[in-house]
């Protein structure tokens, strides 16, 4: 067959959008949106329904010891390693239905188009479905890929404990997807992920596809400060050490440190914990999270020398301890020109409006790109919005980017 006609075939979309509609409902919220934390009961229903279509598309299942799930598609030469494709079904809680689910579903389709056209690769083809990529349950986020990819201790990982003190280790187990195979780099031709832009450059300049070069350096930070607990009537202000006047000056701080760097840098404090947390007690005791992203790492690194001056600062005006953590450090990470180049020619071939862009979110791509040749195709979101409810990207983008996904997977595994 000639190539021009291979370059004209096209994934299902009727079928992408049911399966979408279909993997959507696990886990969906009232408003929309989506809550399937990672290994939770509906983590573990997304897993069961991706596994019985990954089955149906005729794929060989297997399972790791982090719980990241395969489905192989044999290729034609043996020996060759294959061309992944991948994402997660993991979500954060009052997250959207797109964050993850449509790069496994997309996947799904461009392998299930192959099936269609009886095509046979040289390469195999697998579709790879990551554990925690939100790292909304557990930190860090993408914690498989980065054991995987010998990045993060597999101890360190099975040791990561909620908020109620769960064991990661213990809830793999539970909903049955602790596997038995090695969970290791593993030789690769490519790895290709779809997913939604989360920002809302794309939208902004009319583009139905970003052709990603790179994701951003990513630090996360834990910061617990201990004051003293006291009655919040009969305590004069003078005496006061409040965990919680450090923490908002840090919060402040955090913001300011993004204006002052300038650039692409971006600082979000997530979370804060406080303790005892009722009205008529002074903060004893803050738990907050600090999360900075810069594409530039020295940047990132300046960040967080002035994260260390800030909190010593705070903390030292109001009397009180601190304990800082820097727990989580992700290098800019750029992928690699053939992939770029290959969704680059997949793009055009789908007639996708489309634009080389950087990721600003952390993907599981950016873990495995530190084990072979990767790339990533990213759709819009519509105002930029993800991380919530109002997640919506247009069937006519995922079409486009879903088509990139396939003819790039296509490509890279070459047709025998
Ligand atoms: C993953 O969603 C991230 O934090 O970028
Ligand atoms: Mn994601
Ligand atoms: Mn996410």
């Amino acid at each position: 067959m000639a190539e021009t006609d291979v370059l004209a075939w096209r994934i299902d979309r009727g079928r992408l959008e049911r399966s979408i509609e279909e993997l959507g409902r696990i886990g969906a919220t009232p408003r929309g949106g989506l809550t399937r934390l990672a290994l939770t009961d509906e983590d573990r229903r997304g897993r069961d329904q991706m596994v019985a279509w990954m089955r149906e598309a005729g794929l060989r299942i297997t399972v790791d010891r982090m719980g990241n799930i395969f489905g192989e598609r044999a290729g034609s030469v043996p020996g060759l390693p294959p061309v992944m494709m991948g994402s997660h079904v993991d979500s954060v809680p009052t997250g959207g239905r797109y964050d993850g689910q449509l790069g496994v579903l997309c996947g799904l389709e461009a392998i299930r188009a192959l099936n269609e056209h009886a095509v046979r690769t040289r390469h195999p083809v697998t579709l790879v479905i990551f554990t925690n990529e939100e790292g909304a349950r557990f930190q860090p986020a993408m914690i498989a890929s980065g054991v995987m990819a010998g990045k993060i201790a597999l101890e360190d990982a099975y040791n990561a404990r909620d908020r109620d003190g769960i064991r990661l280790v213990d809830e793999l187990e539970r909903i049955g997807y602790l596997g038995p195979e090695p969970c290791v780099a593993r030789p690769m031709r490519a790895y290709l992920e779809l997913h939604i832009e989360q920002g809302p450059f794309l939208e902004e300049e009319g583009l139905s596809v970003g052709v990603v070069e790179g994701i951003v350096a990513i630090a996360w930070s834990r910061l617990t400060i201990t004051g003293v607990q006291d009655h919040a009537g009969p305590t004069p202000m003078r005496i006061r050490h409040d965990a919680l006047v450090a923490a908002a000056e840090v919060v402040a701080g955090a913001r300011r440190i993004a204006t002052e760097i300038g650039g692409d840098l971006v600082t979000t404090v997530g979370t804060l914990a406080v303790t005892p947390n009722i009205v008529n007690a002074i903060p004893g005791r803050v738990a907050m999270s600090i999360d900075m992203r810069d594409p530039r790492d020295a940047a990132l690194d300046r960040a967080r020398d002035m994260l260390d001056e800030l909190v010593r600062a705070a903390c030292a005006r109001e009397g009180v301890t601190y304990e800082l953590e820097h727990y989580w450090r992700v290098p800019c990470t750029a992928f690699t020109p053939d992939v770029i180049a290959a969704v680059e020619r997949a793009a055009r071939a789908t007639g996708a409006r489309f634009h080389r862009i950087r990721s600003g979110a952390g993907h599981d791509a950016q873990y495995m790109a530190a084990i072979g040749p990767t790339g990533m195709i990213f759709v819009p979101s519509h105002e930029g919005r993800s991380h919530c409810e109002e997640e919506f990207t247009a069937i006519e983008d995922i079409e486009d980017g879903a088509n990139t996904l396939f003819l790039a997977a296509l490509d890279l595994a070459e047709r025998a």
